[in-house]
């Protein structure tokens, strides 16, 4: 169940951290991407290059550097992960959360997070029953984190009692049981999804090919907010440059006709959105062989129409999706041609979008949509595509609770 989560590891300086690197590896192999924060103190017990070395991405460790900044905010390294982890959690780095501080990157990651957070205190026996320790685990239960452990046990500075951080399993399956809550807690969990994306390709002969413009990031953006949303999200996508969203099943195909097959095999579903360009025609016979120019005339090239997914899957008499949601990609007339393109096909919503030239829509970072449904057109100001998938997947979600408008 931990395949496909983002975690954010914060490691504390205490001789527990050297539990963290066996941590990091456990959680890998379960499929987790693991970015972690050391502290100051932290460094002095593990060093960077082995928690970089096992994470496979970069340490952070400095509040106030700027290259971290510019390429990865304190604001974002908090948000983009589903759980923030503090293991090893000092009684200082404790003290600090429960007053509110952020006068490192640490605290101050876990003062902006919106995500869950789960920490494994480890100290001294005597720190950890101090009432001021006590208070502060107190405020932070409150608080609505989760405190692992510590453990009792034979502790490193030679006391005996309770201060042992908790061995690496444990903090797995506590980990696994805060994530499974925070799943169940998400707007579409227990909701499965299918989205296509990108262009299609198809054939002329073995080396060349019919497609268009279409870059996937509307699609896979949506397939990503789906799937951070709860859902079981399957992308069914064309060739693109476009990474793999975490936490989706990714089925890549060329062709109309391999695009038609994987949406097939995904059902049923609850959701499907056909974001995809996809090709409207292909040629009537591929060639089995590289044309050649042989001095002769240019080949006509007959073609025959490609099947339509979106129409195929909004008019299924068995698993149709309770809600499919199609793209309209127009040049002119938008709302009038959308319009007529959900009642053709027979979606229960259409997204418009103005493809002409000069509207960077293609291949761009952002998108101008109007939402067309039963209760009619809504304009949607210009934003990002990420907004555009985060705004859709709200309507989704409300859609399916019964409470939208
Ligand atoms: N679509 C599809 N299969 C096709 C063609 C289109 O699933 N063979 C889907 C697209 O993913 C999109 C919607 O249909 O969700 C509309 O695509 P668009 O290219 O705007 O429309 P077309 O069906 O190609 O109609 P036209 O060429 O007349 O504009």
């Amino acid at each position: 169940m931990l395949a496909g989560k983002r975690i954010l590891l914060i490691i504390a300086g205490g001789i527990a951290a050297y539990k963290s690197l066996d941590l990091i590896r456990r959680l890998m192999d379960r499929g987790v991407t693991v970015r972690c924060i050391l502290t100051k103190a932290g460094a002095e017990f593990v060093t960077p290059l082995s928690v970089s070395a096992l994470s496979g991405e970069k340490v952070y460790q400095d509040l106030f550097d700027l290259t971290d900044e510019a390429d990865m905010g304190h604001i974002r390294l908090s948000r983009e992960a589903d759980l923030v982890v503090v293991a090893p959690a000092t009684a200082d780095l404790m003290a600090k959360m429960a007053g509110g501080h952020a006068n490192d990157l640490a605290s101050t990651a876990l003062l902006a997070t919106d995500k869950p957070v789960l920490i494994a205190p480890a100290m001294n026996v005597e720190m950890w029953g101090h009432p001021a320790t006590q208070r502060n685990a107190a405020t932070l239960a409150a608080d609505g984190i989760t405190l692992v452990g510590p453990a009792a046990g034979d502790l490193a500075c030679g006391e005996v009692g309770q201060g042992r951080m908790v061995e690496v399993p444990d903090l797995i399956a506590a980990i696994e049981e805060r994530l499974g809550r925070t799943i169940k807690d998400l707007p579409l969990a227990g909701k499965k999804a299918l989205v296509t994306s990108g262009p299609t390709r198809e054939a002329i002969d073995p080396v060349r090919y019919l497609s268009n413009h279409s870059s996937g990031k509307q699609g896979h953006a949506i397939a990503a907010a789906l799937a951070a949303a709860g859902a079981e999200t399957t992308l069914v996508t064309g060739p693109t440059s476009e990474p793999d969203p975490l936490g989706v099943s990714v089925v890549n195909i060329e062709s109309a006709r391999e695009m038609l097959a994987a949406c097939e095999a995904a059902l049923p579903c609850d959701i499907a959105i056909c974001a995809a360009a996809v090709a409207d025609w292909r040629i009537a016979e591929e060639a089995g062989s590289k044309m050649k120019k042989n001095g002769g005339s240019p080949p006509s090239l007959a073609m025959v129409e490609n099947p339509d997914i979106l129409a195929t899957l909004s008019q299924a008499s068995k698993n149709r999706p309770a809600l499919v949601v199609g793209f309209a990609a127009e040049t002119n007339d938008l709302i009038d041609n959308a319009t007529k393109k959900r009642a053709r096909k027979q979606c229960d919503w259409i997204v418009a979008n103005d493809v002409s030239s000069g509207t960077g829509t293609f291949g761009g970072d952002e998108n101008t949509v109007h939402l067309l449904t039963d209760e009619g057109v809504e304009d949607w100001p210009r934003s990002s595509k990420a907004a555009v998938a985060s705004q859709l997947t709200a309507r989704i979600a409300a859609k399916l609770a019964g409470t939208d408008a």
